[in-house]
């Protein structure tokens, strides 16, 4: 696992469950009720590698590391030419439907038209071209908004920092993390040959943020905000805030779910709100 963050640890989680071995690479090292020898630690920009020894033999590698400030990616820069040299089998790269762009709140499918305006996904898709082209097994898995345990509208709510803000026609996609883990095992199990290079994973209700904030609130038990119109509080916000709301589009995952037969563990953030809010 190269990036052992949200996503990374949890897919972790589950294939260790399964018996697998695991090794994860991390920037910062373990928390100390993670200390063990599968821990390895990757720091490109400090120059800190993982030694080529301790990955000898490893088959798969799952990549969760986002491009670097400089919009490189940071694992094909530094140790492609380690990951050439071991047998891999397959290699999952986590990246974003950003990738798609604006599509005015249209659907959009693994071969939609990729008009990326924004830079951190411009740079995304060249990474997602650099890993095409590296030669190895890539199948890259491209994520809405991740949501789960630990990682969602609660939080924001119970700390009064939540914002209920309404842009006429905008919804989000997401996705909750237990779907990706799902997803990428149910692409693992299929023959190589029948893996799809591009796969969506994302659950089948985008919607506005008010709506998921609303049943959120409702879970809790807690006032909403108040509403807030996106004319008026858009030009407050932050660059990075304020690009999320730039582009609108309903991420689909009908290859996933109709032709792979993948069975969403959370269709909605109904199912998937009422799960996480037990478990933060
Ligand atoms: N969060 C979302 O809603 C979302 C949506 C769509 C796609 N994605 C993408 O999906 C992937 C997984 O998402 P996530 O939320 O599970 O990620 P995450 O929790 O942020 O974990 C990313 C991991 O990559 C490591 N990392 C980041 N930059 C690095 C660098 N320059 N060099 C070495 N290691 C680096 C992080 O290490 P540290 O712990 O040291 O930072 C962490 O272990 C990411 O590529 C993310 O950009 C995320």
């Amino acid at each position: 696992m190269l990036g052992a963050g949200y996503s990374g640890r949890r897919f972790a989680q589950a294939l260790r469950d399964r018996g697998e071995r695991v090794l994860l690479t991390d920037r910062h090292g373990p928390r100390p009720e993670e200390q063990s020898d599968d821990w390895l630690r990757f720091d490109p920009a400090a120059g800190v590698f993982p030694e080529r020894k301790l990955l000898a033999g490893v088959t798969h590698v799952l990549v969760t590391i986002p491009p670097d400030p400089q919009g490189a990616d940071p694992v094909l820069t530094t140790l492609a030419s380690t990951l050439a040299s071991l047998p891999l089998q397959w290699v999952g790269y986590l990246s974003t439907t950003g990738v798609y762009g604006d599509h005015g709140g249209d659907w959009v499918r693994e071969d939609s038209v990729l008009r990326p305006r924004l830079e951190r996904s411009q740079a995304r898709l060249a990474c997602e071209q650099a890993w095409r082209c590296s030669g190895l097994p890539v199948q890259v898995f491209r994520l809405p908004a991740i949501y789960g345990p630990g990682r969602s509208p609660f939080d924001n709510l119970r700390n009064g920092t939540a914002r209920l803000i309404h842009k006429p026609g905008q919804v989000f996609s997401r996705v909750h993390v237990d779907d990706i883990v799902g997803a990428l095992l149910h692409c693992l199990a299929m023959p190589a040959a029948e893996r799809p290079q591009t796969v969506i994973v994302a659950d089948r209700e985008p919607c506005p943020s008010s709506e998921t904030l609303g049943f959120a609130a409702h879970l809790l038990g807690c006032k909403l905000p108040p509403w807030q119109r996106w004319q008026d509080v858009g030009p407050t916000m932050g660059p990075m805030a304020r690009s999320f709301w730039s582009e609108n589009r309903r991420a689909s995952s009908e290859l996933l779910c109709d032709s792979l037969g993948y069975r969403l563990r959370y269709p909605s953030y109904r199912e998937g709100l009422r799960a996480s809010i037990n478990l933060i």
